[in-house]
C-alpha cells in the first residue's frame, strides 16, 4: 500500500500502459495485474479509466481485479458499470460479482435491484452476490464457517462442508438446487483437487446456466489439471456455446499451458467473436509465462523501471 503513495510516477507509467489502446492487450493485462497487486486509491483511479475501452475482455478483467482488491473505494466505480446497459453482459456481471467480493452491506439495495435484471447473467450474479454478503454477515458470529481457501482468489461463494465427491457432484449438477449451493459444491470440489473431483467439475461444463459454466471453467483454470483439457476444449470449440464460457475455457487452457493447450488456442486466435480471439491471445501469453522461468506474471513494474 505504501508503494502507491511513494511511487506516483511509477504508478502513472503502469496506468498509462493499461490505458493505451495502441499497446498489445497482453501488456495491458500485465499492467492491470501489477496495479491490482500494488492496490490503493491511485491504482483504482487508473483501472477505472479503462472502462471506456472497446474490449469487453479487458473491461471484465478490470472489474474482476477491483473486486479482488476488496477495497470499498472501488464500490462507486463498480456500481456505475453494473448500471450501464451499454457495457457488455460479461462486464456488468463481473462488476456485480466484484461488489459481492468486496462484501459491503451498503451495496445490498443495488444488488437487490439488479438481481431482477433482464440480462440473466447479471441477474444471477447479483443473486449470488447477495447470498455471499448475507453468508458473510452470518459467519461473523461463526468464524468456524470461514474455511481456508488454498487459492488466493476471493470466491463468489464459500465451499460447503461436504467432502464426498459423489455427493458434491450431485449438488453441482442439480439444476433444481440454488446456484449458491451449486457454487459451494463447486468450490469444495476444487479444494479437494482429486482426479474424481476434477472430472466431476468437467461435467459441470454441460450444465444449464452459462454463468455457472463459465465459473466451472474458471475453477478448472485455477486447478491447472491436464485431465480437464478435453472438457475445456469441447466448450471452446462449440460455436453455439455462450462467448463468456468459451472465453473462460480459453483462459483455463492458457493456465494449464500444456503443449496441446497451445495447439487448441492457436486455432481460435482468429475466432469470429472478439472476446474469444482476445482470450486466446491472453491465454497464449499465459502459456508462455507458465513455461518460462519468468518470475512474476504481473511484471510491468520491473519492465517500466528498466525503460
Ligand atoms: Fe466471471
Ligand atoms: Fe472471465
Amino acid at each position: 500500500m505504501k508503494m502507491a503513495n511513494a511511487d506516483t510516477t511509477k504508478m502513472e507509467a503502469i496506468g498509462k500502459v493499461l490505458n493505451d489502446d495502441k499497446r498489445p492487450l497482453k501488456e495491458r493485462f500485465r499492467a492491470l495485474f501489477t496495479l491490482k497487486n500494488i492496490g490503493g486509491e491511485e491504482a483504482i483511479d487508473w483501472i477505472k479509466k479503462s472502462f471506456e475501452d472497446p474490449s469487453a475482455l479487458l473491461k471484465h478483467e478490470l472489474a474482476y481485479c477491483l473486486g479482488q482488491m476488496q477495497d470499498s473505494r472501488a464500490i462507486p466505480v463498480l456500481i456505475d458499470v453494473l448500471k450501464d446497459i451499454n457495457q457488455e453482459p460479461m462486464v456488468r456481471h463481473e462488476a456485480g460479482e466484484a461488489l459481492g467480493a468486496i462484501g459491503d452491506d451498503e451495496v445490498i439495495p443495488i444488488l437487490e435491484e439488479y438481481s431482477k435484471d433482464p440480462v440473466i447473467e447479471v441477474a444471477e450474479t447479483c443473486q449470488l452476490a447477495l447470498k455471499r454478503i448475507n453468508w458473510l454477515k452470518e459467519s461473523k458470529n461463526h468464524p468456524e464457517n470461514l474455511s481456508e481457501n488454498p487459492y488466493s482468489s476471493v470466491d463468489p461463494a464459500p465451499p460447503c462442508k461436504i467432502r464426498d465427491v459423489e455427493k458434491l457432484k450431485e449438488i453441482l449438477l442439480n439444476e433444481n438446487a440454488s446456484l449458491f449451493e451449486r457454487y459451494r459444491a463447486m468450490f469444495s470440489l476444487r479444494n479437494l483437487r482429486t482426479a474424481e473431483s476434477v472430472l466431476a467439475l468437467g461435467e459441470g461444463l454441460r450444465a444449464g446456466s452459462a454463468l455457472f459454466r463459465h465459473e466451472v471453467a474458471f475453477v478448472l483454470g485455477q486447478l491447472q489439471e491436464e485431465i480437464s483439457v478435453p472438457f475445456l476444449q469441447a466448450s471452446l470449440e462449440d460455436p453455439e456455446e455462450n462467448e463468456m464460457v468459451r472465453h473462460e475455457c480459453a483462459e483455463a487452457l492458457g493456465a494449464i499451458a500444456h503443449p496441446t493447450c497451445e495447439k487448441i488456442l492457436n486455432k481460435y486466435v482468429e475466432d469470429s467473436k472478439r472476446v474469444v480471439r482476445e482470450s486466446c491471445i491472453i491465454a497464449l501469453d499465459m502459456c508462455e509465462y507458465e513455461n518460462s522461468p519468468e518470475f512474476q506474471y504481473a511484471d510491468t513494474l520491473t519492465k517500466v523501471s528498466t525503460h
